[in-house]
């Protein structure tokens, strides 16, 4: 029997403003998720937030896109919206983009990172969250952990791991994918993912040893503002990912956010800004919406059972990088409105920004 560990989030509603999710959202979200337990639906879960997001990790034996599993995940979001506009929260329901439920919830506004596989011996998960920025945020780190020998090190001195990895890379403007492998194709997966907004990593498969049609990380990949057709919160993606026995261990997964790399988001989610690894007392944005945020818990997966969570920033050695983001964000902030704190023209198409320009926009006249 293979486990199955979803992750699937929603904004749907926060205090004060973006900053947080409320504790009765996050109760009632863990009263129905233990009823689906009793019910035999799931195996377990863990309910927490990330900033403003409400995050539901469910380890299940039903695959990927259950309609079961989605329905359960949809009616969570709807009771706790329901919540949230009983206390009058911030953006109440604010990701809730659909009326009625489906069979999916791909394509309604909640983010999901899913994946199915063949549990090992010892099996660690770790799943990410990420507040105020956008799937391509992962791009970098996912990038390092499963290809890049500076930073694994297990790509060049485990043989289980040499042969490398194959990655599944969206391009979410056009809605196609490519599969490429690493490291031969290196240099082709790097230009396409260097451009993050568009060209996303989905998923990452092994190439040799483990089973190669089982994902070992899934990044969640949904755009709201192409759902929306409008500026309606930056996606603030998920992802999961497997470590360990032929997988980079627990701290190559980790060793890419001792690194404050910019990533889009932050304010209005027109900004770039360091992504800040905390511990999930710290998963809330305040300094101009900000700076982004990553958090992550880490599980020992057990017949679908999950063993933890360990809050994995939760640790003075990421102090220096804590420290690096504020020093950066000192910097990026001083450019006020100028790029390129302030995201280029192109990826501000969804926002506020097109009616401020129209209202001048019959005053042009010719040069
Ligand atoms: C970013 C985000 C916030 C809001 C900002 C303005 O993802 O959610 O930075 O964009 O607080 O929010 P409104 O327009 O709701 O006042
Ligand atoms: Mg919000
Ligand atoms: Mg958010």
């Amino acid at each position: 029997m293979k486990t199955t560990i979803s992750a699937i989030k929603a904004d749907i509603g926060s205090y004060p403003g973006h900053t947080r999710a409320h504790p009765e959202t996050l109760k009632r979200a863990k009263e129905l998720l233990e009823n689906a337990k009793k019910n035999g639906d799931i195996v377990d879960f863990c309910v927490t937030n990330c900033g403003d997001d409400l995050e539901l990790i469910m380890g299940h034996t039903k695959g990927t896109d259950n309609s079961d599993i989605h329905a359960i995940a949809w009616r969570i979001f709807e009771e706790c919206t329901e919540i949230a506009k009983g206390l009058k929260l911030y953006g109440a329901g604010q990701d809730m983009l659909r009326d009625s439920f489906s069979g999916n919830v791909r394509g309604m506004g909640p983010g999901i990172a899913e994946m199915e596989f063949t549990e090992r011996t010892g099996e660690p998960v770790l799943v990410f969250m990420m507040d105020k920025t956008e799937p391509g945020a992962f791009n970098l780190p996912i990038f390092k952990t499963f290809a890049d020998p500076f930073n694994t090190s297990g790509l060049v001195i485990d043989p289980n791991l040499i042969s490398g990895f194959s990655f599944e890379v969206w391009d979410i403007e056009e809605h196609k994918r490519v599969t490429l492998s690493c490291p031969d194709e290196m240099y082709y997966l790097l230009a396409l993912i260097g451009a993050k907004s568009r060209y996303v990593i989905k998923r990452v498969f092994p190439r040799a040893k483990l089973p190669v049609d089982e994902p070992v990380a899934v990044v969640s990949t949904e755009k709201l503002s192409q759902i929306a057709h409008k500026y309606v919160g930056k996606d603030d993606p998920v992802a999961l990912v497997r470590a360990q026995s032929g997988l980079p261990a627990v701290g190559e997964v980790l060793e890419p956010y001792s690194f404050p790399f910019l990533v889009s988001g932050w304010m209005r989610g027109s900004h770039n800004g360091p992504l800040m690894p905390v511990s999930q007392k710290y998963a809330q944005c305040t300094r101009f919406d900000g700076p982004p945020r990553a958090l992550c818990l880490g599980f020992q997966v057990n017949e679908g059972k999950l063993v933890g969570p360990i809050d994995m920033f939760d640790d003075p050695v990421y102090d220096r990088v804590r420290e690096d983001c504020c020093n950066i964000a000192d910097y990026m902030r001083r450019h006020g409105p100028f790029e390129p704190h302030r995201l280029p023209l192109e990826h501000m198409e969804y926002t506020t920004l097109p009616h401020v320009l129209e209202k001048i926009k019959s005053r042009f006249s010719t040069v």
